[in-house]
């Protein structure tokens, strides 16, 4: 860590076609935040690069669905996100947008000057095509059935549901997001970066040279690797982007995922005319921030852009992050299931530091957590209030009542203080040591330690009980007290800035450097500032608002969801004729171990019994449809879930609430008879 003269921070660039929310938060920019100020604290150089990534399909689509253009789109979300960043004290050194001239000027450069070294190879290809539309369907264009997890609402580039990444040709029902049309192939040429030649150099590189990246990111490039890499294409057919500089190639743009990351080369540029020695002097150390969706583009596609440039330093760790799920659920920006960070600071005006502290306590760091207005309500109370605000709180009014607000000399030291001073550089240490390692969970633990120490020694040594018989006693312990609270005030500092400046104001102290943490933080004699409280208690009341809007939102959203699920497209009486349904009857049913959902039933069709697995058990107890009669898709091609084999489907109305109900004939018919 120690060889390199400088760190490079960059943080995944959000789309513009929405606000950030406390996944991102949680997942990239508060551990990103909290590992520059770190840095920073202890003198080292180091910039923190962000921007807004506003290119692309997602853009693109946002725009349409609102009827305005996506440069409305952008301006909107470029500055709500921006502002809100600088609102929570994400520290960024520039915070920047990738439809700036600089970045279109940079990223142009840097295609062509691949292609013309030949770095690309042009391929034609076959690609979905929106007759109606009249246009190319490349990535979120497209929706379809996941080939892997069965997902309904998977994109042409990706499953979100199983994280898979995919090709628009492998989705199952491939559908144009833009009219709901099913699209035809049609041919158009790309360019692609033919990441095959680069497969063994970063194969050695990911897995030799990087052994310490964390196992998840590790993990998925591994995977990828063993798969094979194949050509990329770097180029859209797109009215959004940045055109493909490159004769006769009007309606071709950069692929978003080559122009974004290219981003925070641009950023730099933005910011410094000493740009180039952050992206090419081998002393600087470059770190990307990102969720886990972003893995292969950070660890396998930007860094063989990078290998193919040639004068450009490569990442030296990506710690990605897991997802956070909000009271359960994954968190959605286009379904609108989540906390956004702008509300946030409206509802919780002055709370910055809660949501940094409770995000951080939470981060998604080895698996997928979930935040809930309960348990964040409960940090806030049981952690910040009850431990961190109560220890400083305790010390400042006992020095202000028996020590006229002024820091008091430290006499005798006994075994008991001297206990806590030993705790104080051994906190420190374990604290960096986690933040070294990018376990922000732990070091911000480890940092609350300290506060809890502090706890403990006030109420070990009772300094109120012996303030008249003791006065120099108790002089002594309020010093410690107070070298303690102004160590906080920089050990919080990276995790939360704004209540470690409250602090130090109620302190009357100007910032403690990193260095001088510990038991000479401040000088006996030194005047203190005015107490107030350093956190306040959340009351029931304001966590309800927010649980009852939650509430509200997944109402609409099952009403939304459902009923704009769209018509069709128009299929022949054949099409229909094609599907045997049939009344059947239940005969027997069971739960399937280990699913929420899913029924086993056995049923009887006139012709056989066979087994089906439906996904009713949520509201269904195996008694209640033992004996039912059922309409039954016979025809349908066997499916396997969950190791059992599925032949057919149960016919079920859906409410626009999710409710289930069975479809059956009114009256009792004969096993085996048609529906048509
Ligand atoms: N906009 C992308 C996302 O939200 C992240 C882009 S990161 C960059 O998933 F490297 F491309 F900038
Ligand atoms: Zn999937």
């Amino acid at each position: 860590m120690t060889d390199f003269k400088r760190t490079l921070i960059t943080t995944a660039l959000p789309y513009a076609n929405g606000p950030v929310h406390v996944g991102h938060l949680a997942g990239v920019y508060v551990p990103a935040d909290i590992y520059a100020r770190y840095l920073r604290l202890k003198g080292e150089e180091v910039l923190l690069i962000g921007g807004s990534d506003e290119h692309g399909v997602p853009i693109a689509i946002k725009a349409r669905k609102e009827g305005v253009t996506p440069r409305e789109i952008i301006d909107r979300y470029h500055h709500i996100i921006k502002e809100s960043f600088a609102a929570l004290g994400i520290s960024f050194d520039v915070y920047s947008r990738t439809s700036s001239p600089t970045h279109h000027a940079f990223a142009s450069a840097f295609f062509k000057k691949l292609h013309d070294e030949g770095k690309f190879i042009q391929r034609a290809s076959m690609q979905f095509y929106d007759e109606q539309a009249g246009q190319f369907l490349p990535d979120r264009y497209i929706t379809g059935t996941c080939p892997r997890c069965g997902n309904e609402r998977a994109y042409g580039d990706q499953c979100e549901a199983c994280g898979s990444s995919l090709n628009a040709t492998d989705l199952v029902h491939p559908l144009s997001a833009i009219t709901g049309n099913v699209p035809e192939l049609r041919e158009t040429t790309h360019w692609f970066l033919p990441l095959d030649d680069y497969q063994e150099w970063l194969a050695k590189w990911i897995l030799e040279e990087h052994p310490e990246w964390k196992p998840n990111v590790a993990g998925q490039c591994k995977s990828w690797l063993d798969s094979g890499l194949q050509p990329r294409a770097v180029t859209r057919d797109l009215d959004w982007g940045i055109p493909v500089p490159l004769d006769g190639c009007e309606g071709k743009v950069l692929y978003v995922w080559f122009d974004a990351p290219i981003g925070y080369i641009s950023a730099t540029k933005e910011l410094t005319p000493e740009w180039e020695t952050y992206w090419k002097d081998p002393g600087t150390r470059i770190v990307h921030f990102i969720g886990k969706d972003n893995i292969v583009f950070h660890c396998i596609i930007f860094p063989a852009m990078l290998k193919a440039e040639g004068s450009f330093n490569l990442p030296d760790n990506v710690p990605a992050n897991e997802f956070l799920n909000l009271e359960g659920e994954k968190i959605s920006t286009t379904r609108d299931w989540a906390i956004w960070l702008h509300e946030y600071l409206v509802d919780f005006k002055d709370k910055q530091d809660v949501l940094r502290y409770v995000l951080a306590a939470i981060a998604p760091e080895t698996k997928d957590s979930d935040f809930t207005w309960k348990d964040f309500q409960a940090r806030n109370n049981n952690e910040l209030v009850a431990i961190y605000g109560n220890f400083v709180n305790r010390a400042l009014v006992l020095a202000r009542k028996y020590h006229d607000n002024r820091v008091p000399p430290r006499g005798i030291i006994t075994a008991r203080d001297r206990e806590l001073l030993d705790e104080i550089p051994a906190i420190i240490a374990r604290v960096e040591a986690s933040l070294d390692a990018f376990h922000f969970r732990d070091a911000l633990r480890e940092a609350m330690s300290l506060a809890r120490a502090g706890n403990k020694y006030l109420a070990d040594t009772e300094p109120w009980k012996i303030a008249g018989s003791d006065p120099a006693r108790v002089e002594t312990i309020l010093n410690i007290c107070l070298q303690v609270a102004a160590t906080l005030s920089t050990l919080m500092e990276p995790f939360m800035p704004f209540s470690s400046a409250r602090l130090r104001g109620f302190m009357n102290i100007s910032p403690v450097a990193w260095k001088s943490m510990g038991d000479a933080a401040i000088h006996a004699g030194h005047p203190l500032g005015e107490a107030g409280l350093l956190f306040e208690k959340i009351e029931d009341d304001a966590i309800r608002v927010q649980v009852e809007r939650l509430e509200e939102k997944k109402k609409r959203l099952a009403a939304d969801t459902r009923q704009a699920a769209p018509v069709k497209p128009d299929i022949s009486i054949d099409d229909f004729a094609g599907m045997d349904i049939r009344v059947g009857t239940i005969v027997a049913a069971e739960k399937v171990a280990g699913t929420r959902k899913l029924m086993k039933l056995t049923v009887d069709t006139g012709t056989d019994r066979r087994v089906i697995v439906s996904g009713i058990a949520e509201q269904y107890t195996p008694d209640e449809v033992t004996g039912r009669q059922v309409c039954v898709l016979v025809n349908l091609s066997p499916r396997v879930l969950k190791g059992i084999e599925s032949r057919g489907m149960i016919l079920m109305a859906e409410s626009p609430d999710g409710k289930l109900s069975f479809v059956a004939p009114d009256g009792k018919v004969a096993p085996g008879t048609v529906v048509c």
